[in-house]
């Protein structure tokens, strides 16, 4: 495996194999009670620029829950903040810890620390990436579908970071993938062309999002703002209108579909209460499953690419 994690375009399709399965080895053993140590003494700083709730507390339980321990950084206290250059603050950090996960506004800055850095770095969500939420989201399609070959997932919404990361992850792993957002919000051309350029096949976007979801054995959703774009929150709200998961869209996909959001959601904005809160939801199994793919990330990165 690649030294980072920071688009998933540095991943095999083996290297996802192996994060799935050791995913669902580790959570077995934490269901069992088993309590492993196999990252004492190891360290994971996390530089977070942006909100979090999920990201950072599963980053940090799995590192904890693996008898390691975890340092959080808020960039504004520390001496980027006062023009200290990234490629000094890299090199510097990886002389104390030994992995980084870094959740900010630029995908550059991300690049830029996992080029100086001897260190893993690993890519926290960006503005045009959230590697690591898609690798769990496959993850808890794989244990409610029993695998990912053969299951239609309509992405439904905002071209936004984690639309991008379904994109590659889709290439990569020759997903089933269908996205339906507006006009004028679609995937970023430079992402398709590389998801394209690796699959040799077309992504599949429409402006319909009844035809993204028919036949959906998974609809996914995300918000219609994403955290950096608040001032754009009104206006945003009247063009996605038609793209809330509502049940009149749940009622052209399969009967068995599994709605997923990787969450934070705005009930009545991009889905509604009833689905969030209803039968196929797995939200919440969703939400769990980012600590065990966490832990098979830092394993992997930290331990197993020495
Ligand atoms: N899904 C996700 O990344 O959530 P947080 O913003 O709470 O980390
Ligand atoms: N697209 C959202 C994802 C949050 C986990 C955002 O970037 O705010």
């Amino acid at each position: 495996m690649k030294k980072d994690i920071v688009t998933l375009n540095e991943l095999e399709k083996e290297d996802f194999v192996c994060l799935f399965d050791l995913a669902l080895e580790l959570k077995k053993r934490e269901k069992m009670g088993v309590l492993d140590t196999f990252m004492a003494g190891r360290i994971l700083g996390l530089i977070f620029d942006k909100h979090s709730t999920r990201t950072r507390v599963s980053f940090e339980a799995a590192m904890h829950k693996m008898g390691g321990s975890s340092i959080y950084m808020s960039p504004r206290d520390m001496q980027v903040a006062r023009a200290e250059p990234v490629k000094d603050t890299a090199r510097v950090l990886s002389r104390y810890i030994d992995a980084l996960a870094i959740r900010t506004y630029s995908q550059e800055l991300i690049e830029e620390y996992a080029r100086y850095s001897g260190i893993p770095v690993i890519n926290a969500l960006s503005d045009k990436y959230h590697p690591c939420q898609v690798l769990s989201d496959i993850l808890t399609i794989i244990e409610k579908k029993g695998g990912y070959e053969g299951v239609r997932i309509a992405w439904v919404g905002d071209g936004n970071n984690v639309a991008h990361s379904w994109i590659m992850a889709a290439a990569a792993l020759d997903l089933d993938l269908v996205l339906g957002c507006p006009e004028g919000y679609m995937p970023d051309e430079d992402v398709l062309e590389a998801a394209e350029k690796r699959s040799g096949k077309q992504v599949y976007v429409t402006n319909d999002p009844f035809e993204a979801v028919s036949g959906a054995d998974v609809i996914y959703t995300d918000v219609w703002a994403s955290m950096g774009q608040e001032n754009e929150h009104s206006q945003r709200l009247a063009v996605f209108k038609p793209f809330q998961v509502n049940q009149a869209l749940l009622d052209a996909a399969s009967d068995d579909v599994i709605v997923m959001h990787c969450l934070p959601a705005h009930r009545g904005e991009e889905i509604t209460d009833d689905i969030l809160e209803g039968p196929h939801s797995v939200v919440w199994d969703q939400a769990e499953n980012k600590m065990h793919i966490h832990k098979a990330v830092l394993k992997s990165l930290i331990l197993d690419n020495r």
